[in-house]
């Protein structure tokens, strides 16, 4: 068994760490950093529901060995909040865009990707972005609202630190 010494940085953490070859992205951030906000649905990159960001673009965490992390960035849902709910959980609760749960942390570190690469996007927009991540709770309709809710609120966010500085 060979162990690879790591530096990475996890939700503006940094870190180093010696880790094992084959461990998996998931497992590393759900078992060695307790960050179990990160799921595993399916373990073959079909459901989304290990989705973090690597360095801002979602990946699927089930499927990225925890090695090729060396050097990154990676964001989980822990990460979201910052003493208050980030707008795309605000959006999620208030548009009541889950149900179990199960999905939420995927889908919602995904949108975060889709609203920063296109900060008002479309329904269609919405729905090919998270198409992705499955959910087997809601249906697609009350999710789809809340990004697109998230979106509007990150640009009226944005517009006014413009309209200070
Ligand atoms: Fe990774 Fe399903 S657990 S895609
Ligand atoms: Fe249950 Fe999406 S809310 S799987």
């Amino acid at each position: 068994m060979s162990a690879h010494h790591v530096t990475i940085t996890v939700n503006g953490e940094p870190m180093e760490r010696e880790i094992e070859s084959r461990l998996l992205l998931v497992h590393f951030l759900r078992e060695e950093l307790g960050l179990t906000g990160t799921h595993i649905g399916c373990d073959t990159t079909s459901c989304g529901a290990c989705t973090v960001l690597l360095n801002g673009k979602p990946a699927k965490s089930c499927t990225v060995l925890a090695v090729a992390a060396d050097g990154a960035e990676v964001t989980t849902v822990e990460g979201l909040a910052n003493g208050e709910l980030h707008p795309i959980q605000q959006a999620f609760m208030e548009c009541h865009g889950l149900q179990c749960g199960f999905c939420t942390p995927g889908m919602m570190l995904t949108s975060k990707a889709l609203i920063e690469e296109n900060p008002d996007p479309t329904e269609a927009e919405v729905r090919w972005g998270i198409s992705g991540n499955l959910c087997r709770c809601t249906g697609y309709v009350n999710i789809v609202e809340a990004v697109r809710q998230a979106a509007a609120a990150i640009r009226s966010e944005a517009g006014e630190e413009a309209d200070h500085a």
